[in-house]
C-alpha cells in the first residue's frame, strides 16, 4: 500500500525512510507536574543505517528508543515506521510491524535464565506462530552468526557476558528485522568484549540490517555513521561521520585492557 501514494509534498521521504518522527514528544507526570522527558524531536532515518544516540544521562535516550520501537506511545508528535503511521494502526497490526520489522538488544541482555541460548533464541518466531522445526532451524543459524553454534546448549549462567550478549543478538536478528534496537548494548561489558560487540554490529550492518543504538560512551559512538545529541530532551545535534572499523580497533587493542 504505501508504495502507491503519491510522491509529493513531503511524502516522498516518508516513503523512502525507514523511520520518520514530527514533533514527537513525550511527558511523564510527575508529582503536580510534568517530566518533558522528549521534546519536538523530528528527524528522518534511512534504512540500513548504523545511528547512535548519545546524551547524559537523563537527556531522554531510552524515551526515544521506547518510542521508536513501539514500546511507549508518544504524548504528541507523529512517528512513522516504513511509511506506515503507528499511531494509526490497530493492536494487532503494531505487534505484527514490531515482531517483523524490530529486533531490540538492552544492556542486561534480558534472557530467560531456565531456558538455554536455542530457546531464548527460538522465543520472537514462537510469538509468530512460526512451526517449531522451523523455528529450531533458524535460531540456530542466528547463533551461528554471532559465533556460538557450539553453545546452543547453554543456558545465560552459562555463559560470559559477551556470549549472553550474542545470545540475544542472536534473538534480536532471528526475525530478520530491518532494525535493531540497542540500549546500552556494551554497557555491562569490558572494553575487549564490546567492541567485539561493535565488531558484530557493523558485520550486521553491512549485510542491511540499520541499527539505533544508545550509549552514553563516545568511545562505542565512534562506530556509527551518524550521531544524535540529546539534551533535556531535546535533539541538539544530528552529525554524520566517518565510522571507525571496530574489528580494526579489536586488533589494535592491547592486552593489557582485556579485563575479564
Ligand atoms: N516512566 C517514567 N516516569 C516518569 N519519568 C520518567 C520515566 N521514564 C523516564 N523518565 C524521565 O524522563 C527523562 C528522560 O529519561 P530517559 O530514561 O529517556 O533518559 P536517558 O537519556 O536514557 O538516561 P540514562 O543515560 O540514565 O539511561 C528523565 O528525567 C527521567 O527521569
Ligand atoms: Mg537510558
Amino acid at each position: 500500500m504505501r508504495h502507491k501514494r503519491p510522491a509529493e509534498g513531503g511524502f516522498s521521504e516518508a516513503m523512502t525512510a525507514l523511520i520518520e518522527t514530527q514533533g514527537l514528544t513525550k511527558h511523564y507526570p510527575a508529582g503536580e507536574g510534568v517530566v518533558a522527558a522528549l521534546q519536538d524531536v523530528s528527524l528522518s532515518i534511512a534504512p540500513g543505517r548504523f545511528v547512535a544516540a548519545m546524551g547524559p544521562s537523563g537527556s531522554g535516550k531510552s524515551t526515544f528508543l521506547n518510542l521508536i520501537g513501539c514500546l511507549d506511545r508518544p504524548t504528541r508528535g507523529s512517528y512513522r515506521l516504513m511509511g506506515e503511521e503507528v499511531e494509526a494502526l490497530s493492536h494487532d497490526r503494531l505487534a505484527d510491524l514490531r515482531s517483523r520489522r524490530l529486533g531490540f538488544v538492552f544492556q542486561s541482555f534480558n534472557l530467560l535464565p531456565r531456558a538455554d541460548a536455542l530457546a531464548n533464541v527460538e522465543l520472537p518466531l514462537i510469538y509468530r506462530g512460526m512451526p517449531r522445526r522451523q523455528r529450531r532451524e533458524r535460531a540456530a543459524a542466528a547463533l551461528a552468526a554471532v559465533g556460538l553454534a557450539d553453545r546452543m546448549h547453554h543456558r545465560p549462567t552459562q555463559l560470559s557476558g559477551g556470549q549472553q550478549q550474542r545470545v540475544a543478538i542472536a534473538r534480536a536478528i532471528v526475525g530478520s528485522p530491518d532494525l535493531i534496537l540497542a540500549d546500552e548494548p556494551t554497557g555491562a561489558l569490558d572494553t575487549r568484549t564490546g567492541l567485539s560487540i561493535m565488531a558484530l554490529f557493523q558485520a550486521l550492518n553491512r549485510s542491511g540490517v540499520g541499527i539505533l543504538m544508545v550509549t552514553h560512551d563516545a568511545d562505542v559512538a565512534r562506530f556509527a555513521e551518524r550521531v544524535l545529541r540529546f539534551r533535556d530532551g531535546r535533539l541538539i545535534a544530528d552529525e554524520t561521520q566517518n565510522a571507525a572499523d571496530a574489528a580494526t580497533a579489536l586488533v589494535a587493542l592491547p592486552e593489557a585492557d582485556a579485563v575479564a
